[in-house]
């Protein structure tokens, strides 16, 4: 026998929900050319970078460039200033991280894909449904799990369905599950959890020895003050959480990639090579310590130069800027589309609006429909799982002329 792929692979979808998007959006480019298209699909950023970030990442480029000031590899887990700031981002919540605990990377998109490679195989994965594609496929991947069945859904996950009945906040898992992913503000639905459902799951996650996965990248968006925006703001958490967040959509940087994950040190988990069965606090720090220094040599010091600058006084200020433009638009896609009778959700603590599509019409088929019909591109529903289908989701990270112009082409020319 020779070498053989890894045939999991074949259990997903051919080409990742975005790559399949973009194929059909340049399709009908190609046959309908010169028809301007308005993107609301991928949560894309189109905003510049902050004057605070762009002139700290050109002076570590410039540092480069001189043999005096030059440096090679980083710090294993992140530079330390960086990492300390992280830390110090999250006081302000009432949540006290060291920088020992925060693993700084190329984005959440990465982690959160790779964190599962530090749990055995026989875990039961819990995700949400719908979800952010990259939870199941990489646990599909990495062989956790049997094949799709008609309905899309893969033997051996439990999922956690969210619709208009629990407000699109996942309900505890039906049966036992020992990794469950949470995403929250999330996405795709734009739902944000309570700090009550965050609570039962972390009481959930401690008396069945499970651990959740807990994506944040999307926390800047929340103006609520009641709501969470870290899973350590609830208490035990620190016990059972691994936690992902990102600059991608804070700061802009969805091509400069920086993010970091938070590996508390009184994490547990079952050990089964240990006497007393379970890990001892730090043990899985410094799993994905051992995993991070071993597959990865670090976000590029030029992009860290420029995150420290990021969470700065002005960097923070320049963030929330870019995050109300964000939000603004939000609303002008929410309060626009709602006008019509649409049923919009979403778009209020979070960047993405989740919309029921109209007549109960497929969501792949009224993502033709818009795209045919009002040149819109959205992402259908049912990409993110099946709960997903009759839904369709529309991101804020357009620039205003053409975010209006979409809502305002919908307005005029979506046959309701
Ligand atoms: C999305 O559109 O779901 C996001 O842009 C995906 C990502 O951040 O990787």
């Amino acid at each position: 026998m020779g070498a053989q792929i890894n045939t999991d692979y074949s259990k997903v979808q051919q080409n990742y929900l975005f790559s399949t998007i973009a194929k059909k959006v340049s399709e009908f480019q190609v046959a309908n050319p010169g028809k301007e298209i308005f993107r609301l699909g991928i949560g894309d950023t189109t905003q510049p970078l902050g004057q605070t970030v762009v002139k700290a990442m050109q002076d570590a480029a410039a540092r480069l460039g001189d043999v005096k000031t030059y440096t090679g590899y980083g710090a294993e887990q992140g530079n330390l200033p960086l990492r300390q700031a992280l830390a110090n981002q999250y006081t302000s919540r009432g949540v006290e991280l060291t920088a020992d605990e925060i693993f700084v990377g190329d984005g959440a998109k990465t982690d959160s894909a790779n964190i599962q490679s530090i749990f055995g195989l026989d875990n039961i994965v819990a995700v949400s449904d719908p979800a952010y594609p990259v939870y199941v496929d990489t646990n599909v991947i990495s062989g956790r799990t049997g094949s799709a069945g008609k309905d899309g859904r893969f033997d051996g996950l439990i999922y956690m369905p969210c619709n208009s009945d629990n407000n699109f906040m996942p309900e505890l898992p039906s049966r036992k599950a020992d990794l469950i992913y949470l995403c929250s503000p999330n996405n795709p639905t734009g739902a944000v959890m309570s700090r009550e459902r965050l609570g039962q799951f972390v009481d959930y996650a401690r008396e069945n020895k499970a651990v959740i996965f807990f994506d944040a990248a999307y926390a800047a968006f929340i103006s609520d003050p009641d709501l969470p925006k870290s899973i350590y703001e609830i208490d035990g958490a620190k016990e059972c959480a691994i936690e992902l967040n990102s600059f991608s959509k804070s700061h802009g940087f969805t091509g400069v990639r920086l993010g970091w994950t938070v590996v508390p040190q009184k994490l547990v988990a079952v050990d089964a090579l240990s006497e007393i069965g379970f890990t001892t606090p730090g043990q899985i720090n410094g799993l994905w310590k051992r995993r991070q220094t071993t597959f990865f040599n670090g976000a590029s010091n030029v992009v860290q130069a420029g995150g420290l600058a990021g969470l700065t006084e002005e960097g923070m200020k320049e963030s929330r800027e870019l995050v109300s433009f964000y939000m603004e638009n939000a609303r002008i896609i929410r309060e626009g589309l709602s006008q019509t009778g649409l049923k919009i959700y979403g778009g209020t603590d979070a960047p993405f609006l989740w919309m029921k599509t109209p007549g109960g019409v497929d969501s792949w088929s009224f993502f033709d429909r818009l795209l045919n019909e009002t040149r819109v591109v959205g992402t259908p529903g049912a990409g993110f799982g099946q709960a997903g289908e009759g839904y369709f989701r529309l991101s804020a990270f357009g620039h205003r002329d053409k975010t209006i112009a979409a809502v305002e082409s919908i307005k005029a020319n979506l046959k309701l």
